[in-house]
C-alpha cells in the first residue's frame, strides 16, 4: 500500500494544513551525518528532533547512518534486526566484508541519500563518482570558510594550507539537491561553494504542548525560584539589591567569543550598567555566560556560598519549628508573641548571619578556569570593569554548561531572556528554544532564526523577538542598539513580562518539525525527480497571494487602560503588579489567529505520476 504523508498543524496560530500523496513504497531514505546519536553541535538536535516526523513518513524505510562511537551506541541505540530483506543482505554484506561495499541487488529501490556537512559528503561524491543509482541531497549547516573567517582570531597565513573547502564544494556541486538552512547561508554557500541552494531547509522542533496552556508562565516561575536560590548563595554578604525585582539574561553555545557575539553583549551589559545607574533604577540584571570553556572543578568560593546559604535555610526551619511549637502551645491561653522568639532563638540567627560577612567581591566563575588569564570573556570583564561590586546595576556570572539538557533548560525557563548577538550563526538553536518554552530573546539578523522571524513577524519586538542589524551598521552602532533592547527590557513592568512571554510562546507552531518539515519533503522529492526522472515529477506551484504571509503585530492591547495602547509591551513604563489580569489578552489572542499559507516566497508542491 502507497504511504501517504500529511503535515499538520491543528494549534492556535492556525498554520496551514499541508497533505499530499505519493507512493513511497520502494523507496527507502538514509540520512548521513557525524551527529547521528552523536552530539557535537546542532547537527544532532536538527537529526534527533526531526527523527519521530520522519519515521512517521517513512516508517521502516528510514534508515540513519552516523559514526559507530560505542558509548553512544549503549546509550542511545536500541540494537535490533533489520526486518527489510534486502537491507539484511546489504548489512550481512557489509560486516562480512569489513564494510567496504555494499548496495548490490537485483532489483534495487529508489534510494535517496541525505547528507549533512562535508565530513559525510565524501560518501556522496563517491555515489556520483561510481554512478550508483541514488538520489542525493546535500545540506550545509555553515561553510567551513565563513566560520573561520568569521571567528577573526584565527591565525590565517598560518592556517592558509588547513582551509581546504574543495570537499565541500563537491559535495554541495555533485548533489542533485542542495539545500542549507537559512536564507543568510544561502548566500554565503552561493559566494563561498558557488551554488545556490536549490531549497532552504530551516531547523525545527518538536515541540511540547502543555495540557494547560499557562504551565509554560508557572515553569518559569518554578525554574526562576531555582535561579533566585543560586543568586542567594553566590552573592552572599551582597544581597544588598532586591531579587524580585531582578531579571535574568543567557547567553550560551559554543565558545566562539565573537562569532557567538560574547564580545557585543559584555560590550553592551557594560553600557547597560551605566544607563541604570544614572537613571537611579531600582532594577539588577544578572548575566549567565554558559558557555563550555575548560575548567576543572566549581571554586571554593562558590561552594562556600551554597554551604552559607544552606546553613541560613537550615536555621530558618530551626527557629521556625521552635516558634510554631511556642505558638500552638500558647494558642490555649492568651498568646504573647513578644516572647515567642527567645534569647536562643536570636543567638543561631546571629550565628548564621555572622558567617554570611565576606571581604571578596562575590566571584564572576563558578568555577576554577584552566586558561584564566587568557580567557576571552574574563579578560573583557576586566577591561570594562564588571566586578560583580556593590553598586553595579548588572552582574554577571560564567559557568560551565550543564551537563543535562534537562538542566540547561531549567535554566532557560527560568531566564526573562536569552541574549545571541552573533555575527555567525546559520541558524542558531537556542533562541528558537527559547521561544517554543515561552522566553523572549535577542538575536541577530545575520543568524538564520533572527532572519527567519523577521521574515515572518510583523513586529518582531511585540512577541518578544528582538533582532539586532548586525548586518547593516557598524559595531559600536549595534552595541548601542543591544544596550537600547536590553535596557527598554529591564522597564517592563512584570505585567508586561507575562504578556511578552504568553506572545512569545505563540510563535511555537511556526518551529514545529510539523511545519518545518515540508520543506525537508521537497528537497527529497526534487531529488527523487531529478535521479529517477521516469518515475517521479517534482513540480513547484506558482507561488499564491498568500504567499510570504507574516504574524501581524498582536492585534490585542494590554487590558488595563492604565497602559499604554502600544503593542509592543516594553514602550509603556508603567509599573503594575497586578497579576490578577495577567491573562486577559489571551482571550483577546484569538484575534491575533492567522493564516500562514506559505513561508517563502516561491512556496513548493510536489506531485508524483504514478
Ligand atoms: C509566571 C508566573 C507568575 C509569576 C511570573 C513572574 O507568569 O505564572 O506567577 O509572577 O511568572 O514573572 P517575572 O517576569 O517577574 O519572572
Ligand atoms: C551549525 C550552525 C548552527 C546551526 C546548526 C544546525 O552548527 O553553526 O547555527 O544551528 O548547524 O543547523
Amino acid at each position: 500500500m502507497p504511504l501517504a504523508r500529511s503535515l499538520s498543524v491543528t494549534s492556535l496560530s492556525g498554520l496551514e494544513e499541508w497533505d499530499e500523496e505519493f507512493d513511497l513504497e520502494d523507496a527507502v531514505l538514509f540520512e548521513i551525518a557525524l551527529e547521528v546519536a552523536n552530539k557535537v553541535g546542532g547537527i544532532y538536535t536538527v537529526i534527533q528532533t526531526k527523527a519521530r516526523l520522519t519515521s512517521e513518513e517513512w516508517g521502516e524505510n528510514y534508515f540513519l547512518v552516523g559514526p559507530y562511537v560505542e558509548s553512544n551506541v549503549r546509550t542511545q541505540v536500541e540494537l535490533i534486526e533489520p526486518t527489510n530483506p534486502v537491507l539484511k543482505r546489504t548489512i550481512d554484506k557489509m560486516n562480512s566484508s569489513g564494510c567496504k561495499y555494499a548496495a548490490q541487488c537485483e532489483e534495487p529501490p529508489h534510494i535517496v541519500a541525505h547528507f549533512h556537512e562535508w565530513l559525510a559528503g565524501l560518501g556522496l561524491v563517491l555515489c556520483r563518482q561510481r554512478q550508483l543509482p541514488v538520489a542525493t541531497i546535500f545540506t550545509t549547516h555553515a561553510t567551513l570558510l565563513g566560520r573561520y573567517l568569521c571567528a577573526g582570531n584565527v591565525d590565517f597565513y598560518n592556517n592558509l594550507a588547513e582551509f581546504n573547502v574543495d570537499k565541500e564544494r563537491a559535495a554541495a556541486h555533485c548533489a542533485h539537491v542542495f539545500t542549507t538552512v537559512s536564507q543568510i547561508t544561502a548566500i554565503e554557500a552561493e559566494h563561498l561553494l558557488k551554488r545556490k541552494p536549490d531549497i532552504i531547509t530551516p531547523n525545527g522542533l518538536n515541540v511540547k504542548k502543555f495540557s494547560a496552556v499557562h504551565e509554560f508562565q508557572n515553569l518559569h516561575a518554578q525554574s526562576k525560584n531555582r535561579i533566585q536560590e543560586f543568586v542567594r548563595g553566590h552573592f552572599y554578604g551582597h544581597l544588598d539589591f532586591n531579587l524580585d525585582k531582578c531579571l535574568f539574561l543567557f547567553i550560551a553555545g559554543r565558545y566562539e567569543f565573537s562569532n557567538k557575539g560574547a564580545d557585543l553583549f559584555l560590550e553592551a551589559l557594560a553600557r547597560l550598567n551605566y544607563l541604570l545607574r544614572v537613571n537611579h533604577s531600582d532594577v539588577t540584571v544578572i548575566a549567565f555566560f554558559i558557555m563550555p570553556a575548560r575548567t576543572n572543578n566549581f571554586n571554593v568560593e562558590t561552594l562556600k556560598g551554597q554551604a552559607v546559604r544552606k546553613q541560613l535555610w537550615d536555621t530558618a526551619q530551626t527557629v521556625k519549628e521552635r516558634f510554631g511549637k511556642k505558638l500552638y502551645e500558647s494558642l490555649f491561653s492568651l498568646p504573647d508573641v513578644a516572647k515567642m522568639l527567645d534569647k536562643e532563638d536570636f543567638t543561631i540567627m546571629k550565628r548564621a548571619i555572622f558567617a554570611t560577612q565576606r571581604q571578596s567581591q562575590p566571584p564572576i566563575c563558578t568555577h576554577n578556569m584552566l586558561e584564566d588569564n587568557s580567557d576571552p570573556i574574563l579578560s573583557c570583564v576586566r577591561r570594562i570593569g564588571l566586578f560583580n561590586s556593590s553598586a553595579d546595576r548588572v552582574k554577571s556570572s560564567c559557568h560551565p554548561p550543564p551537563s543535562t539538557s534537562n538542566g540547561l533548560r531549567g535554566l532557560v525557563r527560568g531566564c526573562h531572556l536569552g541574549v545571541f548577538p552573533s555575527y555567525y550563526e546559520p541558524w542558531g538553536y537556542t533562541p528558537a528554544e527559547c521561544t517554543v518554552m515561552g522566553i523572549p530573546s535577542i538575536s541577530t539578523n545575520l543568524s538564520g532564526f533572527g532572519c527567519f522571524m523577521e521574515e515572518h513577524i510583523a513586529d518582531p519586538s511585540a512577541y518578544g523577538i528582538y533582532i539586532l542589524d548586525r548586518r547593516f551598521r557598524g559595531v559600536d552602532e549595534s552595541c548601542n542598539q543591544l544596550t537600547s533592547f536590553l535596557f527598554q527590557f529591564c522597564k517592563q513592568s512584570r505585567r508586561q513580562r507575562i504578556i511578552q512571554r504568553n506572545r512569545t510562546e505563540r510563535l511555537s507552531d511556526l518551529l514545529d518539525w510539523r511545519y518545518l518539515g515540508r520543506y525537508y519533503i521537497s528537497a527529497r522529492h526534487m531529488a527523487l525527480a531529478k535521479a529517477f526522472p521516469d518515475t517521479y515529477i517534482y513540480e513547484p506551484h506558482e507561488p499564491t497571494s498568500t504567499s510570504g504571509f507574516r504574524y501581524p503585530r498582536p492585534a490585542s492591547v494590554p487590558p488595563s487602560p492604565a497602559l499604554s495602547r502600544h503593542s509592543s509591551p516594553h514602550h509603556s513604563e508603567a509599573e503594575d503588579n497586578d497579576e490578577d489580569e495577567r491573562y486577559d489578552e489571551d482571550l483577546e489572542a484569538e484575534k491575533d489567529r492567522v493564516n500562514i499559507r506559505q513561508p517563502y516566497s516561491v512556496p513548493f508542491k510536489n506531485k508524483i505520476s504514478s
